[in-house]
């Protein structure tokens, strides 16, 4: 019996419609299918005619979408409309940056408009539900996957994946241009062991409650009504079949209302994965843990009534399933939804405005020598644009762009010529044929074009193919031979600006030193053009910061901001290099320290950091009260002011440490952050209340512990901010 408090009527509703519904129905209303060739084949018509359907992943075309529901609704016994899923990852026609760039802005309320923009577009073809925000934390960019997390900080993923919720579910469901949304994977995904994709991940409990969990935590309270179950062991146990995962913390702990979906055949994999002797004992395991609908595997379609008929699994629990389903649908509005065919919109302007606003805030200005950026207009009249991403308008939309229209993409050499075609000469020279090429017939033509020119802008990275599901790489260097395209163009003696698209961070080591300036892109995205000439041009300037650290080999990987001290911390004038280590020098532990004999242990660049075209300095740190009472909050205030030329953003960031514990606790943990706005020289004084709950870490069974004692605090344009402050939290 579905009982719901804030929406009776809807319960009543639910529990009327089981009551009339058979076995075979309710196993139907689990059964997820995909249908991805634009066409309605008889063998699903007659299933969803038959009730044995209860959602569609992939159909895009909305007048098979219309029909499909037209069918469910007016044909089948009970009406029952279906859910029609859909992977909204970074847009759909118009396409944003990867979520791992989206993230780069920092920026709650434009992260939350790309998210309502994406779900207008997919509802116009019917989608009513999107497997999206990606919520898994990742300290690993070898995973592939990484491009569509949104970096590796609980806190700031659990703001934007909340602020993802926001804008694909709105306040009303039932709007015909609100979709379901769903947070995944569930959970522990981007601990994936050695960043390859589907392996196992094995994370201590008190990870998975300090880290991991946050995320789906927050899209919880966002109202996200479904979750989907993640592909890799936690700890040796699929989450698929997690009675602990699901029952004990998602419903019980949490009391999640909606419904739980698997991943992608990730019912029968259970087999796989060695935890189901077969798919029979796969169904009965992720039903039994409370996974509500099995994506594709076609084991509950199966399996589902058998086990039921011999009384191995009770249809109450069935019951109980099935209603988290209909409830959903009921929220949606489904039963209620206009049955004409849907009206497909193409984007429009806004949406390109709003595309081309996220790309240019999620740009990281890495670097900047001599101030070399802006571009001065009067000295860069001839510009050599090389290299396979700087008119590519398909890679610079990124993974998993399934509806992503790349006639809509805008690349930097479009945008340099429309924009600045008239007051500057651009040589375009592709130079590689794709980022993996090693084909280097081209570099002479490059050289020439470089040589001719007052500055060149390499525009290399990532094809969108190189991350994304299962596209992990074990070294994450420029691939191909563009470390020896950027040594090429060094020795012509011109001004280099590296422009990077990516989808995860690059180990740059090799090549940091050899360029003047580094726009670090992402995948930018349909706009990603316009955005980095804006930005090249100081029409805009650079805001984003780091949501991930970048680390100088591949070897410190997991490197993050939010470590832990050790017993044995490095300080930087200790750090032994191999080289300088004396032929049969003596092994003692004395002096030992936590770091690599063969690299630097800070990281290239840290979470949090992004330069901008101008400065910013922070001052006048001050809280209040400095003894705090435990369920009441520290006032905080900070004076920032842009001691640069021109206007810029800055995004404050707001870390604090709790240094005695009774479990060691990380090094610093962001709490807070905001975006603002300086003229050159305007001060402004911002105000933060931190409540003191969020300095609360969960212990090894999950409780939470509030441990009285002496934080710091710092405020600061990056992890590595120095102004710090104390206070007390008291009892
Ligand atoms: C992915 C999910 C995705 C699903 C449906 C799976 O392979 O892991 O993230 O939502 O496919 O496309």
């Amino acid at each position: 019996m579905l009982s719901d408090q804030k929406e009776p009527a809807k319960a009543d509703r639910v529990n009327a419609l089981i009551a009339e519904m058979s076995l075979g129905e309710k196993v139907g209303q689990m059964v997820q299918v995909s249908s991805d060739d634009g066409t309605l084949t008889d063998t699903l018509r007659d299933n969803i005619r038959g009730g044995r359907i209860g959602s569609v992943l992939n159909q895009v075309n909305p007048d098979v979408v219309a029909e499909m529901q037209r069918i469910a609704r007016d044909e089948s016994r009970l009406g029952i409309p279906l859910l029609i899923g859909r992977d909204v990852i970074h847009g759909f026609n118009t396409v944003l940056p990867i979520p791992l760039g989206q993230a780069a802005s920092w920026n709650r309320e434009l992260v939350q408009k790309g998210a309502r923009y994406s779900a207008m577009e997919a509802a116009s073809r019917g989608v009513n539900w999107t497997f999206a925000p990606m919520l898994d934390v990742s300290r690993d960019p070898r995973w592939g996957r990484i491009a569509e997390s949104l970096g590796e900080d609980p806190y700031l993923a659990s703001e934007l994946g909340a602020a993802m919720v926001r804008g694909f579910q709105t306040d009303d469901l039932t709007q015909a241009d609100s979709i379901l949304s769903c947070a995944k994977h569930f959970a522990g995904y981007g601990a994936t062991e050695s960043g390859r994709d589907y392996n196992s991940a094995n994370i201590p409990d008190t990870e998975l409650h300090n880290t991991y969990f946050p995320p789906f935590q927050a899209a919880l309270a966002a109202g996200v009504q479904s979750v989907m179950t993640s592909f890799s062991d936690v700890n040796g146990e699929p989450p698929t079949a997690s009675v602990w995962l699901l029952r004990k913390i998602l419903r019980e702990k949490w009391g999640f209302p909606g419904f739980v979906v698997s991943d992608w055949g990730s019912i029968n994999e259970l087999v796989s994965h060695g935890v189901a002797e077969n798919d029979c004992e796969a169904a009965q395991l992720a039903v039994n843990a409370g996974v509500n609908m099995d994506m594709v595997s076609n084991v509950y379609a199966s399996y589902l009534q058998d086990l039921v008929e011999q009384g191995i699994i009770d249809e109450a629990w069935i019951d109980e399933m099935v209603a988290q389903i209909l409830g959903v649908k009921f929220k949606l509005g489904l039963f209620e939804a206009s049955l004409d065919t849907v009206d497909s919109r193409l984007p429009t302007e806004n949406h390109l405005n709003m595309a081309r606003q996220l790309a240019l805030e999620s740009v990281v200005l890495l670097k900047n020598d001599q101030d070399l950026l802006p571009l001065d207009i009067e000295s860069s009249q001839t510009i050599a644009v090389i290299g396979p991403l700087a008119d590519d308008g398909y890679e610079q939309m990124g993974t998993w762009v399934f509806d992503g229209d790349a006639e809509l993409s805008q690349t930097v050499l479009d945008a340099l010529k429309d924009s600045h075609g008239n007051s500057t000469t651009v040589r375009h020279v592709r130079a590689l044929d794709t980022t993996r090429s090693y084909d280097a017939r081209e570099f002479d033509h490059a050289r020439t074009a470089a040589r001719e020119s007052d500055v060149v802008l390499l525009v290399l990275g990532e094809e969108s193919i190189l991350s994304g599901e299962a596209h992990c790489r074990s070294d994450i260097r420029l691939p191909g031979a563009q470390e020896a395209l950027i040594e090429a163009i060094v020795e012509c003696g011109k001004p280099i600006v590296l422009v990077i698209m990516a989808g995860r961070p690059l180990v740059l080591d090799a090549i940091v030193d050899k360029v003047d300036a580094i726009l670090f892109a992402w995948h930018p995205g349909s706009m990603g053009g316009p955005a980095i000439v804006d930005l090249l041009f100081g029409d805009a300037v650079p805001s984003g910061k780091l949501p991930i650290t970048f680390p100088r080999a591949v070897g410190q990987i997991p490197i993050f901001y939010s470590h832990r001290n050790t017993g044995r911390p490095p300080s930087k004038d200790t750090v032994t290099h191999v080289d300088d280590i004396e032929a049969r020098a003596s092994q003692t532990s004395i002096g030992n320290q936590s770091f690599h004999l063969d690299v630097d242990p800070s990281p290239q660049y840290c979470f949090g950091y992004g330069l901008s075209y101008t400065e910013f300095e922070y001052s006048e740190l001050t809280l209040q009260p400095l003894r705090v009472k435990a369920g009441s909050q520290v006032e905080i205030d900070v004076c920032v002011t842009n001691t640069g030329s021109r206007e810029g953003e800055e995004i404050v960031q707001l870390y604090t440490r709790d240094p005695v514990a009774s479990l060691a606790r990380p090094i610093r943990e962001l709490k807070d952050f905001c975006r603002i706005k300086l003229a050159p020289g305007e001060r402004r004084h911002i105000h933060f209340s931190l409540p003191t709950d969020i300095l609360a870490f969960f212990d090894r069974d999950g409780r939470k512990r509030l441990e009285p004692g002496r934080f710091q605090l710092w405020v600061g344009g990056s992890s590595e901010a120095d102004l710090i402050a104390d206070f007390e939290l008291v009892g």
